[in-house]
């Protein structure tokens, strides 16, 4: 995963409007993320499909349940062969420890040991939300610094979060892979995105890997779109 610092959301609702999309980019090998909605449609098997045309994989279902049952459910997910998964890391220390467990028992068993990244709170969360209905009393960010603690502790690789958090969160724990969703570059439509970087500023900021949907799934010619989002992204490191 870490040679692909550009992941595309294949957020689409089927199967067949994805390969759709990826036909678009011929042979090339891209990272793609899959989530709830596409996972929940097609299943495990479209995943393997992906697997077969050598796309890398961060398979995004945020597990959040008792440490037994997500040791399980990761067991089954190392099985697909995945090269990122990820928790909510509100789901404890233990159950987190359980996830490394559940991918290790999968290598064993023949598959490869994906990276295992945590989401600390939603970047829909805001600090009024988690006061008053989550009942957590301190600022957001003191509060997704402690989680990254817990992440730290319980082995895991890193976190994914907003690329305004990644100098903070960098600075605490310099060894944490960082994903970054909501990025766009400086023309593109925002939609319902709040708090959004460019490529090169995530980079800049930190960011090892971002997650891009709609500025290239939804752009008017995709395969040209990702070429600026991958130009945009490197010239960050050009100028570093
Ligand atoms: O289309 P867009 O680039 O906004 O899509 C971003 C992708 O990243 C979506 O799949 C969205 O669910 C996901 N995501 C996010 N913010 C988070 C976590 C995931 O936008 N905090």
């Amino acid at each position: 995963m870490q040679q692909y610092p550009l992941i595309v959301a294949l957020d689409f609702s089927s199967g067949h409007e994805a390969i759709n999309f990826l036909s678009q980019f011929k042979d090339r090998r891209l990272a793609v993320k899959v989530g709830m909605e596409l996972f929940y449609k097609e299943g495990p098997d479209f995943v393997l499909t992906l697997k077969e045309k050598g796309h890398a994989i961060f398979l995004d279902l945020k597990l959040h349940d008792i440490p037994t049952t997500v040791e399980r459910a990761m067991r089954q997910i190392g099985a697909l062969g995945v090269d990122m998964v990820n928790v909510h890391a509100l789901g404890g220390k233990e159950m987190m420890k359980a996830a490394l467990k559940g991918l290790q028992d999968s290598v064993k068993e023949g598959g490869k040991m994906p990276l295992c990244v945590a989401v600390t709170h939603l970047t829909s969360t805001s600090e009024a939300m988690m006061e008053n209905e989550i009942g957590i009393e301190t600022s957001l960010n003191n509060h997704i610094l402690h989680l990254c603690q817990q992440v730290e502790e319980a082995g895991l690789n890193g976190v994914v979060c907003s690329a305004e958090d990644v100098k903070m969160i960098k600075k605490a724990y310099p060894n944490f892979y960082t994903v970054t969703p909501g990025i766009r570059r400086a023309t593109d439509v925002i939609h319902d995105q709040v708090r959004i970087m460019t490529p090169s500023e995530a980079a800049i900021a930190g960011s090892d890997a971002i997650v891009v949907g709609r500025g290239i799934t939804r752009a008017p010619q995709p395969l040209e779109a990702y070429h600026l989002y991958e130009k945009d992204w490197r010239s960050s490191h050009v100028s570093k």
